[in-house]
Parts: C-alpha cells; sequence; structure tokens
C-alpha cells in the first residue's frame, strides 16, 4: 500500500487500450449519477475518468479533478479540461472541499496509494450528501497477470468492503471488472 503513482508513466493512464478496457461511460452508468450532478474525480491524475464525466454531467453539473500531485495536475490541465472541471491539488487526507457538497465520489487506482484508507474514506463522507455515493476501482492482488502495481501493494477488495462498511458505507455493487481489476460501488447509510 502507499506507493504514489510515478507521472513519468502519465501516458500509459490515457492509452486507448484503457479506455477500451475499463469504459468510463460504463461506470458512469453503473454509478448512476445523472447530469448536472457533481462528481468528485479523486485521484484524477492526468484526467483518465475526469473528461468522460464532465461531459456526462454536462453544462449544469461539475467534475472535481483533485490529486495530491501537482504534476499530475499540471498535466491533466495541459489537455485542456472543460469548464465544468475544478482542478483541485489536495492533502494527503485533507481536501478543501464543502461539507455534504458532492453527488458521488470516484477513486479510479487509488485505494493502495492511500496511506490512511480509514481517513480517506471519512473524509470522503464528509463531502458527500446525505444520499452520496462512492465508487472505487482497483487492482486484485491475487491474479496470474503480470501488470499493474506490485502485488504486495495492492489492496483486496473484502479489505475496502470492510473499510467502506466500518465508515457507515452500505455496498451495492462488488464484482470483478475486468478479470485482474475489482470494482465497489456504495451509498452513505445514515
Ligand atoms: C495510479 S494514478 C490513477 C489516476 C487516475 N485515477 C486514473 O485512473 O487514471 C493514482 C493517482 O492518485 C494520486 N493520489 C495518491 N494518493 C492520493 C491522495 N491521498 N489523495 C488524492 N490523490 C492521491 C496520485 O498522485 C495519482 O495521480
Amino acid at each position: 500500500m502507499a506507493h504514489k503513482f510515478d507521472p513519468k508513466s502519465a501516458d500509459r493512464l490515457i492509452a486507448p487500450e484503457r479506455y477500451q478496457e475499463i469504459k468510463p461511460d460504463v461506470l458512469l452508468q453503473r454509478l448512476g449519477t445523472p447530469p448536472g450532478s457533481t462528481i468528485l474525480d479523486l485521484g484524477c491524475g492526468n484526467g483518465f475518468f475526469t473528461f468522460p464525466a464532465a461531459m456526462g454531467m454536462g453544462e449544469q453539473g461539475m467534475v472535481i479533478a483533485a490529486d495530491v500531485s501537482e504534476q499530475m495536475l499540471l498535466l491533466l490541465n495541459r489537455r485542456n479540461p472543460p469548464d465544468n472541471v475544478q482542478v483541485l491539488q489536495v492533502e494527503e487526507v485533507k481536501m478543501n472541499i464543502e461539507d455534504a457538497s458532492v453527488n458521488a465520489a470516484v477513486a479510479i487506482s487509488l485505494y493502495h496509494e492511500f496511506k490512511q484508507p480509514l481517513d480517506n474514506l471519512n473524509e470522503v463522507k464528509r463531502v458527500l450528501k446525505a444520499d452520496g455515493k462512492i465508487m472505487l476501482m482497483d487492482w486484485d492482488p491475487q491474479t496470474m497477470r503480470e501488470r499493474g502495481p506490485s502485488k504486495n501493494h495492492r489492496v483486496f477488495m473484502s479489505q475496502a468492503l470492510k473499510d467502506l462498511k466500518t465508515v457507515g458505507f452500505k455496498i451495492d455493487i462488488q464484482e470483478n471488472y475486468v478479470d485482474d481489476i475489482w470494482l465497489v460501488i456504495a451509498h452513505l447509510s445514515n
């Protein structure tokens, strides 16, 4: 856990093959957040999900593209995000975002980089509206496929599910999205 992504490899994140495999539009459908909503793309990197999400949320909606890395945000800015994207540098846990202001938070390939995952989930919970949702997608440690972050830095989906429940989320979807990548969608249960 907690090894940070090297911005030198950022091009890989927005390669056409990754779009074909992960299909951000399918993720948006699964999340079910309608146009006009605010989505937090936490650990947005150079914007793999930010751009499709901004398109999906439309002019009345918004995407907060948040990352700890100034360099990744610079790369995102170079890709000229549309007006409904707010680019935000955040601290490891703390985000300068108002309480209860976000409809859904999405964290793709981020969970294994968190140093204090429960604190991060609590911070996400703070910024979510009462019926807010969270989507986590990350690498399965138990796979024969040789790609992605090293297996001892990955997090089991079962651990993420446990953490989400501890913080007060109810699980809606838990599945292997691609053979070595899991997906969880949950909502706030109070
Ligand atoms: C593997 S990249 C994934 C980027 C993007 N989500 C994607 O799927 O293409 C992980 C990103 O999370 C960022 N990150 C790591 N820890 C973070 C934290 N605590 N809060 C916000 N961003 C973080 C890294 O700087 C990096 O840009």
